[in-house]
């Protein structure tokens, strides 16, 4: 698990550095991509597209209707657990994390999702 972690460190370091370098050789796409903003997608978009695609169907346990609180499924969304996958802020941004945890928090259950 350190050993894991050390080296994920050390990629990120790497790909940091890997970016300067790109940045000083005068690489825009970079920047370009950097500063490019897009709408965030609508919590019942990425609930379905993202998460639905297991909660619901029988993989992980069921969400919708109970009251989670946006700071738990924040952090299974960040860090992951067992089976449930970490998702990066590139994946889901921390605006539409914040939108989804509220959403999935206040959320009627669903009686055509189906797990436990
Ligand atoms: C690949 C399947 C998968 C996907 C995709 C997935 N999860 Fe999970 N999730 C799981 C599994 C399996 C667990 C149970 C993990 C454990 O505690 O062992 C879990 C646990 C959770 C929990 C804790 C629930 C509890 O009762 O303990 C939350 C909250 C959660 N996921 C939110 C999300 C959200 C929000 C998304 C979409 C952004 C998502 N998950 C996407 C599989 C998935």
């Amino acid at each position: 698990m350190v050993c894991w972690r050390a080296s994920r460190a050390g990629l990120i370091a790497l790909s940091a550095s890997g970016l300067a370098l790109l940045g000083s050789i005068g690489v825009d796409a970079v920047s370009a991509q950097a500063s490019y903003e897009v709408e965030p997608r609508e919590p019942q978009f990425l609930y379905d597209r993202t998460c639905g695609y297991c909660h619901g169907h029988n993989v992980g346990p069921i969400l919708l209707g109970r009251g989670l609180s946006p700071q738990i499924v924040s952090y299974f969304v960040r860090n992951g657990n067992g089976a449930m996958p970490a998702f990066k802020p590139t994946e889901i941004t921390d605006t539409e994390l914040e939108a989804l945890a509220a959403w999935i928090s206040v959320s009627q259950s669903d009686e055509t999702e189906h797990g436990q």
